[in-house]
Protein backbone atom coordinates (compact mmCIF):
# COMPACT_ATOMS: atom_id res chain seq x y z
CA UNK A 1 0.00 0.00 0.00
CA UNK A 2 1.23 3.84 -0.74
CA UNK A 3 1.32 5.40 2.16
CA UNK A 4 3.16 9.50 3.23
CA UNK A 5 3.61 10.03 7.03
CA UNK A 6 3.81 13.53 7.66
CA UNK A 7 6.10 14.50 10.39
CA UNK A 8 9.40 11.66 11.09
CA UNK A 9 10.53 12.47 15.23
CA UNK A 10 10.35 9.68 16.89
CA UNK A 11 6.79 8.98 16.43
CA UNK A 12 6.85 9.24 12.43
CA UNK A 13 10.78 8.19 11.72
CA UNK A 14 9.60 4.66 13.69
CA UNK A 15 6.14 4.81 11.64
CA UNK A 16 7.53 5.00 8.13
CA UNK A 17 10.27 2.19 8.52
CA UNK A 18 8.13 -0.17 10.32
CA UNK A 19 5.35 0.67 7.60
CA UNK A 20 8.32 -0.17 4.79
CA UNK A 21 9.22 -3.11 7.23
CA UNK A 22 5.92 -4.32 6.78
CA UNK A 23 5.82 -4.84 3.14
CA UNK A 24 4.73 -1.07 2.56
CA UNK A 25 5.50 1.83 0.06
CA UNK A 26 6.22 4.96 1.95
CA UNK A 27 7.11 8.38 2.00
CA UNK A 28 8.52 10.10 5.09
CA UNK A 29 7.64 13.78 4.77
CA UNK A 30 9.79 16.98 7.37
CA UNK A 31 10.15 20.10 7.02
CA UNK A 32 13.64 19.46 9.19
CA UNK A 33 15.88 19.36 6.03
CA UNK A 34 19.42 17.84 8.15
CA UNK A 35 17.07 15.14 9.68
CA UNK A 36 15.26 14.15 6.16
CA UNK A 37 19.07 14.13 4.84
CA UNK A 38 20.50 11.51 7.62
CA UNK A 39 17.09 9.91 7.52
CA UNK A 40 17.70 9.00 3.60
CA UNK A 41 21.41 7.71 4.53
CA UNK A 42 19.56 5.25 6.55
CA UNK A 43 20.61 6.98 9.93
CA UNK A 44 18.55 7.07 13.14
CA UNK A 45 18.56 10.78 14.24
CA UNK A 46 17.80 9.66 17.76
CA UNK A 47 18.81 6.44 19.79
CA UNK A 48 16.23 3.65 19.22
CA UNK A 49 17.29 -0.23 19.49
CA UNK A 50 15.98 -1.54 16.18
CA UNK A 51 15.44 1.57 13.96
CA UNK A 52 18.77 1.98 11.80
CA UNK A 53 18.45 -1.82 11.36
CA UNK A 54 14.85 -1.51 9.33
CA UNK A 55 15.99 1.82 7.85
CA UNK A 56 18.77 0.56 6.13
CA UNK A 57 16.90 -2.44 4.62
CA UNK A 58 13.67 -0.55 3.77
CA UNK A 59 15.64 2.01 1.79
CA UNK A 60 17.45 -0.89 -0.08
CA UNK A 61 14.38 -2.15 -1.27
CA UNK A 62 13.20 0.67 -2.72
CA UNK A 63 10.03 0.78 0.22
CA UNK A 64 10.93 3.43 2.26
CA UNK A 65 12.06 6.98 1.24
CA UNK A 66 12.29 10.39 2.79
CA UNK A 67 11.61 13.98 1.48
CA UNK A 68 10.64 17.38 2.75
CA UNK A 69 8.59 17.88 -0.09
CA UNK A 70 4.85 17.66 0.71
CA UNK A 71 3.96 17.22 -2.55
CA UNK A 72 5.79 13.43 -2.78
CA UNK A 73 1.89 12.85 -0.31
CA UNK A 74 0.56 12.89 -3.64
CA UNK A 75 0.06 9.42 -4.60
CA UNK A 76 -0.37 7.71 -1.43
CA UNK A 77 -3.39 5.99 -0.31
CA UNK A 78 -3.23 6.80 3.26
CA UNK A 79 -1.22 9.90 5.65
CA UNK A 80 0.01 9.74 8.39
CA UNK A 81 -0.15 12.55 10.62
CA UNK A 82 2.79 11.97 12.85
CA UNK A 83 3.93 15.71 14.22
CA UNK A 84 4.66 17.08 17.47
CA UNK A 85 1.97 18.36 19.94
CA UNK A 86 4.32 20.23 22.56
CA UNK A 87 3.16 21.56 25.68
CA UNK A 88 2.00 25.66 24.37
CA UNK A 89 5.15 28.26 26.18
CA UNK A 90 4.14 29.47 29.23
CA UNK A 91 0.83 27.40 29.33
CA UNK A 92 -0.86 23.79 30.00
CA UNK A 93 -1.95 23.24 26.74
CA UNK A 94 -1.14 21.38 23.92
CA UNK A 95 0.25 23.50 21.11
CA UNK A 96 -1.64 22.72 17.49
CA UNK A 97 1.00 24.25 15.32
CA UNK A 98 2.58 21.34 13.54
CA UNK A 99 -0.28 19.77 13.28
CA UNK A 100 -2.42 22.42 11.72
CA UNK A 101 0.42 22.98 9.40
CA UNK A 102 0.79 19.58 8.45
CA UNK A 103 -3.22 19.14 7.61
CA UNK A 104 -2.74 22.80 5.68
CA UNK A 105 0.21 21.71 3.85
CA UNK A 106 -1.10 18.41 3.14
CA UNK A 107 -4.43 19.61 1.77
CA UNK A 108 -3.71 20.40 -2.14
CA UNK A 109 -2.05 17.05 -2.70
CA UNK A 110 -5.09 14.83 -1.76
CA UNK A 111 -6.76 12.88 -3.90
CA UNK A 112 -10.65 11.87 -3.49
CA UNK A 113 -10.94 8.58 -0.89
CA UNK A 114 -7.55 9.14 0.40
CA UNK A 115 -7.46 8.36 4.00
CA UNK A 116 -5.91 11.30 6.46
CA UNK A 117 -5.04 8.71 9.81
CA UNK A 118 -4.05 11.20 12.73
CA UNK A 119 -1.32 9.49 15.44
CA UNK A 120 -0.16 12.84 17.49
CA UNK A 121 -1.51 13.13 20.57
CA UNK A 122 -3.93 16.09 20.33
CA UNK A 123 -6.86 17.61 22.42
CA UNK A 124 -10.31 15.82 22.38
CA UNK A 125 -12.24 17.39 19.30
CA UNK A 126 -9.18 18.37 17.62
CA UNK A 127 -10.23 15.58 14.86
CA UNK A 128 -13.93 16.50 14.69
CA UNK A 129 -12.31 20.42 13.47
CA UNK A 130 -9.63 19.09 10.96
CA UNK A 131 -11.98 16.05 9.69
CA UNK A 132 -14.04 19.50 8.55
CA UNK A 133 -11.36 21.32 7.38
CA UNK A 134 -10.23 18.20 5.18
CA UNK A 135 -13.29 17.72 3.63
CA UNK A 136 -13.79 21.23 2.92
CA UNK A 137 -10.52 20.86 0.95
CA UNK A 138 -10.60 17.71 -0.81
CA UNK A 139 -12.54 14.49 -1.54
CA UNK A 140 -10.58 13.10 1.38
CA UNK A 141 -11.25 11.54 4.85
CA UNK A 142 -9.74 11.47 8.12
CA UNK A 143 -9.21 8.88 10.99
CA UNK A 144 -8.19 8.90 14.47
CA UNK A 145 -5.63 5.84 14.78
CA UNK A 146 -3.51 6.82 18.21
CA UNK A 147 -0.23 5.14 18.79
CA UNK A 148 1.07 3.49 22.13
CA UNK A 149 4.49 3.22 21.50
CA UNK A 150 7.20 3.39 24.20
CA UNK A 151 10.63 4.86 23.64
CA UNK A 152 12.85 2.17 23.41
CA UNK A 153 10.84 -0.35 21.97
CA UNK A 154 9.19 2.07 19.09
CA UNK A 155 10.16 -0.48 16.18
CA UNK A 156 8.37 -3.86 18.08
CA UNK A 157 5.49 -1.90 19.48
CA UNK A 158 4.80 -0.16 16.01
CA UNK A 159 5.16 -3.64 14.37
CA UNK A 160 3.67 -5.93 16.95
CA UNK A 161 1.26 -3.42 18.53
CA UNK A 162 -0.51 -4.65 21.60
CA UNK A 163 -4.01 -3.11 20.22
CA UNK A 164 -4.74 -0.86 17.62
CA UNK A 165 -7.78 2.26 17.87
CA UNK A 166 -9.69 3.58 14.86
CA UNK A 167 -11.53 6.49 15.23
CA UNK A 168 -13.66 7.02 12.23
CA UNK A 169 -17.07 8.53 10.76
CA UNK A 170 -20.46 7.02 10.64
CA UNK A 171 -21.79 5.28 7.46
CA UNK A 172 -20.18 4.40 4.20
CA UNK A 173 -17.26 7.04 4.62
CA UNK A 174 -16.59 5.15 8.42
CA UNK A 175 -16.17 1.75 6.42
CA UNK A 176 -14.44 3.33 3.69
CA UNK A 177 -11.52 4.27 6.55
CA UNK A 178 -12.11 0.81 8.70
CA UNK A 179 -11.37 -1.18 5.25
CA UNK A 180 -7.98 1.06 4.46
CA UNK A 181 -6.88 1.08 7.70
CA UNK A 182 -6.89 -2.95 8.02
CA UNK A 183 -4.90 -3.13 4.97
CA UNK A 184 -2.46 -1.06 6.74
CA UNK A 185 -2.24 -3.25 9.71
CA UNK A 186 -3.06 -6.95 7.84
CA UNK A 187 -0.20 -8.34 9.66
CA UNK A 188 -0.88 -7.45 13.43
CA UNK A 189 -4.97 -7.98 12.61
CA UNK A 190 -3.90 -11.65 11.11
CA UNK A 191 -2.10 -12.02 14.54
CA UNK A 192 -5.55 -11.14 16.53
CA UNK A 193 -4.39 -8.06 17.66
CA UNK A 194 -7.22 -6.27 19.55
CA UNK A 195 -9.20 -3.45 17.40
CA UNK A 196 -11.41 -1.21 19.46
CA UNK A 197 -13.31 0.56 16.17
CA UNK A 198 -14.95 4.21 17.60
CA UNK A 199 -15.55 7.55 17.23
CA UNK A 200 -13.34 10.36 17.28
CA UNK A 201 -13.50 11.43 20.68
CA UNK A 202 -13.36 7.97 21.73
CA UNK A 203 -10.19 7.55 19.96
CA UNK A 204 -8.26 10.99 21.00
CA UNK A 205 -9.56 10.02 24.39
CA UNK A 206 -8.02 6.64 24.65
CA UNK A 207 -4.26 7.78 24.02
CA UNK A 208 -4.78 10.63 26.59
CA UNK A 209 -6.43 8.54 29.18
CA UNK A 210 -3.79 5.64 28.52
CA UNK A 211 -1.18 7.90 29.80
CA UNK A 212 -3.09 9.39 32.49
CA UNK A 213 -3.36 6.25 33.89
CA UNK A 214 0.70 5.40 33.89
CA UNK A 215 0.98 8.79 35.07
CA UNK A 216 -1.29 7.99 37.61
CA UNK A 217 0.16 4.73 38.63
CA UNK A 218 3.72 6.26 39.17
CA UNK A 219 2.86 8.90 41.28
CA UNK A 220 0.96 6.33 43.20
CA UNK A 221 3.92 4.28 44.30
CA UNK A 222 5.78 7.51 44.50
CA UNK A 223 3.66 9.27 47.24
CA UNK A 224 3.58 5.66 48.78
CA UNK A 225 7.14 5.92 48.73
CA UNK A 226 6.92 9.06 51.02
CA UNK A 227 4.70 7.36 53.37
CA UNK A 228 7.25 4.26 53.49
CA UNK A 229 10.20 6.77 54.16
CA UNK A 230 8.28 8.22 57.44
CA UNK A 231 7.07 4.61 58.37
CA UNK A 232 10.37 2.42 57.66
CA UNK A 233 8.61 0.57 55.07
CA UNK A 234 10.04 -0.61 51.63
CA UNK A 235 7.90 0.36 48.97
CA UNK A 236 9.75 -1.92 46.38
CA UNK A 237 8.18 -4.82 48.49
CA UNK A 238 4.92 -3.04 49.09
CA UNK A 239 5.08 -2.55 45.20
CA UNK A 240 5.96 -6.48 44.73
CA UNK A 241 2.70 -7.54 47.39
CA UNK A 242 0.28 -5.58 45.90
CA UNK A 243 1.42 -6.01 42.05
CA UNK A 244 0.56 -9.66 42.53
CA UNK A 245 -3.57 -8.73 42.69
CA UNK A 246 -4.10 -9.10 38.61
CA UNK A 247 -6.08 -6.51 39.42
CA UNK A 248 -3.53 -4.02 40.10
CA UNK A 249 -0.07 -5.51 38.62
CA UNK A 250 3.21 -4.87 39.31
CA UNK A 251 4.09 -2.54 36.15
CA UNK A 252 4.71 0.97 36.08
CA UNK A 253 5.06 0.84 40.34
CA UNK A 254 8.63 1.48 40.28
CA UNK A 255 9.10 4.07 42.75
CA UNK A 256 11.69 6.94 41.64
CA UNK A 257 12.50 9.99 40.36
CA UNK A 258 9.57 10.22 38.77
CA UNK A 259 8.21 10.37 35.31
CA UNK A 260 9.90 12.54 32.31
CA UNK A 261 10.28 12.57 28.21
CA UNK A 262 8.03 14.34 25.72
CA UNK A 263 4.70 12.48 26.15
CA UNK A 264 3.44 11.58 29.95
CA UNK A 265 4.34 15.33 31.29
CA UNK A 266 2.94 17.20 28.43
CA UNK A 267 -0.12 14.94 28.05
CA UNK A 268 -1.27 15.31 31.74
CA UNK A 269 -1.20 18.80 31.55
CA UNK A 270 -2.71 19.35 28.38
CA UNK A 271 -5.53 16.56 29.26
CA UNK A 272 -6.12 19.16 32.21
CA UNK A 273 -6.68 22.21 30.38
CA UNK A 274 -8.63 20.48 27.74
CA UNK A 275 -11.00 19.35 30.82
CA UNK A 276 -11.02 22.84 32.22
CA UNK A 277 -11.70 24.27 28.69
CA UNK A 278 -14.89 21.61 28.15
CA UNK A 279 -16.04 22.36 31.90
CA UNK A 280 -15.02 19.94 33.35
CA UNK A 281 -11.57 20.81 34.90
CA UNK A 282 -12.92 18.82 38.47
CA UNK A 283 -13.01 15.71 36.92
CA UNK A 284 -9.12 15.70 36.09
CA UNK A 285 -8.06 17.60 38.58
CA UNK A 286 -6.12 14.75 40.42
CA UNK A 287 -3.94 14.64 37.70
CA UNK A 288 -2.53 18.01 38.97
CA UNK A 289 -1.81 16.37 42.26
CA UNK A 290 -0.49 13.68 39.81
CA UNK A 291 2.07 15.92 38.62
CA UNK A 292 3.17 17.61 41.57
CA UNK A 293 4.09 14.38 43.46
CA UNK A 294 6.12 13.52 40.47
CA UNK A 295 7.42 16.77 40.24
CA UNK A 296 8.77 16.64 43.89
CA UNK A 297 10.66 13.54 43.44
CA UNK A 298 13.11 15.27 41.80
CA UNK A 299 13.49 17.60 44.81
CA UNK A 300 13.49 14.35 46.87
CA UNK A 301 16.93 13.06 45.38
CA UNK A 302 18.51 16.25 45.31
CA UNK A 303 17.45 16.78 48.82
CA UNK A 304 19.21 12.90 49.96
CA UNK A 305 22.09 14.20 47.84
CA UNK A 306 22.39 17.53 50.19
CA UNK A 307 21.53 15.29 53.52
CA UNK A 308 24.65 12.93 52.76
CA UNK A 309 26.71 15.88 52.07
CA UNK A 310 26.09 17.51 55.62
CA UNK A 311 23.72 19.89 54.24
CA UNK A 312 26.55 21.41 51.50
CA UNK A 313 27.20 20.28 48.28
CA UNK A 314 29.75 22.78 47.15
CA UNK A 315 32.32 22.27 45.50
CA UNK A 316 31.64 18.39 46.21
CA UNK A 317 31.78 15.85 43.55
CA UNK A 318 28.72 14.54 42.80
CA UNK A 319 28.62 11.65 40.01
CA UNK A 320 25.31 11.70 38.09
CA UNK A 321 24.59 8.05 36.61
CA UNK A 322 21.80 8.88 33.94
CA UNK A 323 20.61 11.64 31.57
CA UNK A 324 17.73 10.06 29.85
CA UNK A 325 14.18 10.53 31.16
CA UNK A 326 14.81 6.20 30.74
CA UNK A 327 16.79 3.62 29.60
CA UNK A 328 17.60 2.49 26.12
CA UNK A 329 16.79 6.24 24.30
CA UNK A 330 18.63 8.93 24.34
CA UNK A 331 15.47 11.20 25.07
CA UNK A 332 16.31 14.19 27.75
CA UNK A 333 13.07 16.08 27.03
CA UNK A 334 11.57 17.16 30.63
CA UNK A 335 14.27 14.59 31.69
CA UNK A 336 13.95 14.27 35.88
CA UNK A 337 17.60 12.58 35.35
CA UNK A 338 19.02 16.09 33.58
CA UNK A 339 16.98 17.77 35.66
CA UNK A 340 18.81 16.62 38.80
CA UNK A 341 22.06 17.14 37.71
CA UNK A 342 20.97 20.63 36.22
CA UNK A 343 19.42 21.08 40.06
CA UNK A 344 22.56 20.38 42.17
CA UNK A 345 24.93 21.83 39.32
CA UNK A 346 23.11 25.19 40.26
CA UNK A 347 24.01 24.41 44.32
CA UNK A 348 27.49 24.98 43.65
CA UNK A 349 28.45 20.76 43.48
CA UNK A 350 31.54 19.59 40.98
CA UNK A 351 29.04 17.57 38.80
CA UNK A 352 29.96 14.89 36.35
CA UNK A 353 27.18 13.28 34.42
CA UNK A 354 27.11 10.28 32.45
CA UNK A 355 24.73 7.99 30.36
CA UNK A 356 25.36 5.73 27.69
CA UNK A 357 23.51 7.30 24.98
CA UNK A 358 22.48 11.16 26.22
CA UNK A 359 25.49 13.38 26.42
CA UNK A 360 25.46 14.72 23.06
CA UNK A 361 22.41 16.01 23.59
CA UNK A 362 22.48 16.80 27.19
CA UNK A 363 25.34 18.97 26.18
CA UNK A 364 23.25 20.72 23.51
CA UNK A 365 20.56 22.11 25.99
CA UNK A 366 23.02 22.41 29.19
CA UNK A 367 26.52 23.12 27.77
CA UNK A 368 27.44 24.44 31.57
CA UNK A 369 27.79 20.77 32.71
CA UNK A 370 30.49 18.50 32.90
CA UNK A 371 29.51 15.37 30.90
CA UNK A 372 31.52 11.88 29.72
CA UNK A 373 30.20 8.50 28.36
CA UNK A 374 32.61 7.09 30.73
CA UNK A 375 30.98 5.86 33.66
CA UNK A 376 34.12 5.23 35.40
CA UNK A 377 35.39 8.36 34.69
CA UNK A 378 32.30 9.82 36.02
CA UNK A 379 32.93 7.52 39.31
CA UNK A 380 36.56 9.58 39.80
CA UNK A 381 37.16 10.68 43.00
CA UNK A 382 33.06 11.13 43.58
CA UNK A 383 32.17 11.99 47.02
CA UNK A 384 28.54 10.83 46.60
CA UNK A 385 26.99 8.49 43.44
CA UNK A 386 23.61 9.31 42.28
CA UNK A 387 21.65 7.25 39.84
CA UNK A 388 18.82 8.97 38.43
CA UNK A 389 18.73 6.85 34.98
CA UNK A 390 18.19 2.88 35.54
CA UNK A 391 20.56 1.95 32.58
CA UNK A 392 21.56 -1.65 32.47
CA UNK A 393 25.19 -0.83 32.36
CA UNK A 394 24.07 1.11 36.04
CA UNK A 395 22.69 -1.67 37.44
CA UNK A 396 25.38 -4.21 37.25
CA UNK A 397 27.89 -2.12 38.56
CA UNK A 398 30.32 -3.98 40.96
CA UNK A 399 30.15 -1.99 44.30
CA UNK A 400 33.56 -3.08 44.87
CA UNK A 401 35.24 -1.96 41.69
CA UNK A 402 33.54 1.57 42.25
CA UNK A 403 34.62 2.45 45.77
CA UNK A 404 37.83 1.26 44.74
CA UNK A 405 37.82 5.03 41.93
CA UNK A 406 34.95 6.80 44.16
CA UNK A 407 36.25 8.81 47.37
CA UNK A 408 33.00 8.83 49.11
CA UNK A 409 30.75 5.49 49.77
CA UNK A 410 27.31 7.00 49.79
CA UNK A 411 25.17 6.24 46.93
CA UNK A 412 21.82 7.51 46.26
CA UNK A 413 19.58 4.83 43.99
CA UNK A 414 17.12 7.04 42.34
CA UNK A 415 15.59 4.55 40.58
CA UNK A 416 15.50 1.95 43.26
CA UNK A 417 17.42 -0.26 40.78
CA UNK A 418 20.18 -1.12 42.48
CA UNK A 419 20.94 -4.35 44.66
CA UNK A 420 20.86 -2.54 48.31
CA UNK A 421 22.07 -5.54 50.37
CA UNK A 422 25.66 -6.08 47.48
CA UNK A 423 26.51 -2.37 47.78
CA UNK A 424 26.21 -2.38 51.93
CA UNK A 425 28.43 -5.38 51.77
CA UNK A 426 30.60 -3.09 50.05
CA UNK A 427 31.19 -1.10 52.24
CA UNK A 428 28.44 1.65 50.95
CA UNK A 429 25.92 3.85 52.29
CA UNK A 430 22.56 2.95 50.42
CA UNK A 431 19.60 4.94 50.04
CA UNK A 432 16.66 4.89 47.95
CA UNK A 433 13.35 6.70 47.66
CA UNK A 434 11.15 4.97 50.25
CA UNK A 435 13.46 2.13 50.89
CA UNK A 436 14.28 1.85 54.66
C1 LIG B 1 4.67 6.63 27.06
C2 LIG B 1 3.63 5.51 27.12
O1 LIG B 1 4.12 4.46 27.96
C3 LIG B 1 3.37 4.95 25.72
O2 LIG B 1 2.38 3.96 25.76
C4 LIG B 1 2.91 6.10 24.82
O3 LIG B 1 2.70 5.68 23.49
C5 LIG B 1 3.98 7.18 24.81
O4 LIG B 1 4.21 7.65 26.16
C6 LIG B 1 3.49 8.31 23.95
O5 LIG B 1 2.54 8.99 24.34
O6 LIG B 1 3.98 8.44 22.84
P1 LIG B 1 7.33 6.71 26.88
O7 LIG B 1 7.22 8.20 27.01
O8 LIG B 1 8.23 6.14 25.84
O9 LIG B 1 5.88 6.08 26.61
O10 LIG B 1 7.86 6.19 28.28
P2 LIG B 1 7.33 5.23 29.44
O11 LIG B 1 7.92 3.89 29.27
O12 LIG B 1 5.87 5.34 29.61
O13 LIG B 1 8.04 5.92 30.70
C7 LIG B 1 7.69 7.25 31.06
C8 LIG B 1 8.44 7.68 32.28
O14 LIG B 1 7.94 7.01 33.44
C9 LIG B 1 9.94 7.43 32.28
O15 LIG B 1 10.61 8.59 32.76
C10 LIG B 1 10.11 6.27 33.23
O16 LIG B 1 11.37 6.27 33.87
C11 LIG B 1 9.01 6.55 34.22
N1 LIG B 1 8.56 5.35 34.98
C12 LIG B 1 8.01 4.30 34.33
C13 LIG B 1 8.67 5.33 36.36
O17 LIG B 1 9.17 6.30 36.99
N2 LIG B 1 8.24 4.23 37.05
C14 LIG B 1 7.70 3.16 36.41
O18 LIG B 1 7.31 2.20 37.10
C15 LIG B 1 7.58 3.20 35.02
Amino acid sequence: MKMSVIGCGYLGAVHAASMAELGHDVVGIDVDAAKIAMLSRGEAPFFEPGLPEILTSSIATGRLRFSTDMADAQGSQVHFIAVGTPQRKGEQAADLTYVNAAIDGLIPFLSDGDLVAGKSTVPVGTAARLAEKISAGSGALLAWNPEFLREGFAVQDTIAPDRLVYGIPSGDAGSHAKALLDEVYATALSKDTPLVVTDYATAELVKVSANAFLATKISFINAMAEIAEVTGADVTQLADAIGFDARIGRKFLNAGVGFGGGCLPKDIRAFTARAEELGRGESVAFLKEVDAINLRQRDRVVQLVVDALGGNVYQKKVAVLGLAFKPNSDDIRDSPALDVAVRLHGLGADVTSTDPEATVPARRLHPQLSLTEDTMEALEGADVVVVVTEWKEFRELDPVAVAAVARGAIVIDGRNCLDAAAWRDAGWTYRGLGRP
